[in-house]
């Protein structure tokens, strides 16, 4: 049997392997006429095959029908020196490079997270100008979107073009002026990146640490806030991606608002995870990023900005010193009435991010937050079954980024381990940074990764390795700890629903 009959064997029809190729019917027709599929669909066959026809299959066959000639040319003609791009060729690239094909992941890292086929489908679909007037219809229902992910009736609130730490760059130039003083509070990664940035705008960091794994003190912001009456800013992490901590958000921005600072918040992991209420806690600037909870492709940064924000950039003598950044230019192209060219938005991950926030409303968002409780506590129970123990105390602990001791004894092994899971299982969980590399895992469960077959594989694929390291655990405990969780909490919330049902009557 030739690929072209091969195709149709396993399409079950010439009419279901042409609308797989998206091409017409008679093309499928044709290649069965002449016997093969021509060379240039080779890739594309065995992709659509899932490899049961190899590229090198279709190739071969192909070229044994229809041989390509080749004339007799010097060495000249072939690198192309007689058509004048032969100083061109000294820059292809040394190998042979065909389409790229990322391998089926189950990401369970610090991000990106899996991505909804919803959302890879729409972002998938034909791009539109950045000022058509479909798009522009489509802009006003992700800004309302994004206020529900936030829960706030902030008129700023878009997604910057550009990853979270875009996010960060536009709340920092835009608030922080030079000789500014700034609490900033660290304890992790972020808060690291935070300092950075006040530095770079000229301003002057104080800074309140904690210890890593450890949520910051509010205490000790009133602290700072008592012993720098000049600050007008307080800047902190709600979500530490690097220790999977969560810090008291609402507490925070209290104490700050007593001393008339504004706060700039990081809500990167939390957002769509756990609560980000912005108009309840009284959060003033505040990004976060597309790749996490949020669950689409990475590369954009969702910010809202309350009045008093606007109010404060907007009475700023100096002129902000990024342009791409500056909030007043930005209102022209995201604004509410004026829609002018500012640079050329990303429209199609714009589509996936206004698909992703419709997901989150269809599920509603505290049915959203529930999930990733609900997985986590299944992922805990059987961490815990298998001896493993969490870095974060119980009450400050994320859902959604689990950050694991690793045993001592097979720390010298935990890059190897996570290499295993991902050769052999697929799996990308992420690896511990700083003071704490080498020393914990943090295992994510965001946005769409969050499910319980990821759970499931996760627990199975690292008792496996684990145990071939030489760790003792008993097969199947770590899973059968994660059923039970998630009946316990099955039933817990039946009986609530119950009892609910039971008082409206
Ligand atoms: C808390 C936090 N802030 C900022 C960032 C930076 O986001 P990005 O990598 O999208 O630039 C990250 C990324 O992981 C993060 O976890």
């Amino acid at each position: 049997m030739n690929c072209a009959e091969r195709l149709v064997e396993i399409f079950g029809s010439q009419a279901e392997a042409a609308r797989s190729f998206r091409l017409d019917r008679a093309v499928i027709s044709h290649w069965i006429k002449v016997g093969y599929v021509p060379s240039r669909w080779a890739v594309e066959v065995e992709r659509l095959t899932d490899g049961r026809v190899s590229a090198t299959e279709v190739l071969n066959e192909a070229n044994a029908k229809k041989p390509v000639r080749v004339k007799s040319r010097t060495e000249a003609d072939a690198l192309g020196a007689n058509d004048g791009s032969f100083h061109m060729q000294s820059f292809a690239p040394s190998k042979r490079i065909s389409s790229f094909h990322p391998p089926q992941r189950t990401l369970m890292g610090p991000g990106p997270t899996e991505i909804h086929p919803r959302v890879l489908t729409t972002m998938s679909q034909p791009a539109i100008g950045y000022l058509d007037p479909k798009f522009v219809e489509m802009m006003e229902e992700l800004k309302s979107l994004l206020r529900y992910a936030y829960q706030t009736k902030n008129l700023l609130t878009f997604p910057v073009s550009g990853p979270g730490s875009v996010g960060m760059e536009y709340c920092f130039v835009n608030l922080v002026a030079p000789g500014d003083k700034v609490i900033v509070c660290r304890n992790g990664v972020f808060g690291g990146r935070m300092i950075e940035n006040v530095e770079r705008c000229g301003g002057t960091p104080i800074v309140v640490e904690a210890e890593w794994g450890s949520p910051i003190d509010p205490q000790k912001v009133e602290d700072a806030l008592k012993a720098n009456r000049d600050a007008r800013l307080v800047a902190f992490v709600h979500a530490e991606t690097s220790t999977g901590v969560q810090s008291d958000a609402k507490t925070i921005v209290e104490i700050a608002h007593k001393y008339d600072a504004l706060t700039i918040t990081d809500a990167v992991t939390s957002l769509g995870g756990t609560p980000v209420l912005v108009d309840e806690w009284g959060l003033d600037a505040v990004y976060s990023a597309s790749q996490k909870c949020v669950s689409c492709t990475p590369g954009l940064s969702p910010v809202t900005l309350s009045e008093r924000v606007v109010d404060h950039v907007k009475a700023r003598k100096d002129k902000i010193h990024s342009w791409f950044m500056d909030m007043n230019l930005l209102l022209g192209y995201w604004g509410e009435t004026t829609r002018t060219y500012h640079h050329t938005a990303p429209t199609n991950s714009l589509f996936g991010l206004h698909e992703a926030l419709l997901l989150i409303r269809e599920e509603g968002l505290e049915n959203c937050w529930a999930r990733h409780y609900r997985h986590h506590l299944a992922l805990k129970a059987g961490l815990e079954a298998m001896g493993l123990q969490y870095l974060v105390k119980e009450p400050y602990r994320l859902p959604q980024m689990n950050a694991i001791r690793i045993p001592e004894a097979i720390q010298p092994k935990e890059a190897e381990i996570r290499k295993t899971l991902l050769s052999e299982f697929n799996l990308e969980i992420g690896a511990g940074l700083g003071p704490l590399a080498g020393k914990i895992w943090r295992i994510g469960i965001m946005g769409y990764s969050a499910r319980a077959e990821n759970i499931m594989l996760c627990l199975g694929a690292l008792g496996s390795v684990l145990s071939d390291m030489g760790m003792s655990l008993h097969e199947g405990d770590a899973e059968g700890a994660a059923h039970q969780a998630y009946s316990t909490h099955h039933a817990k919330a039946a009986k609530q629903k119950q009892q609910g049902t039971k008082r409206a009557a």
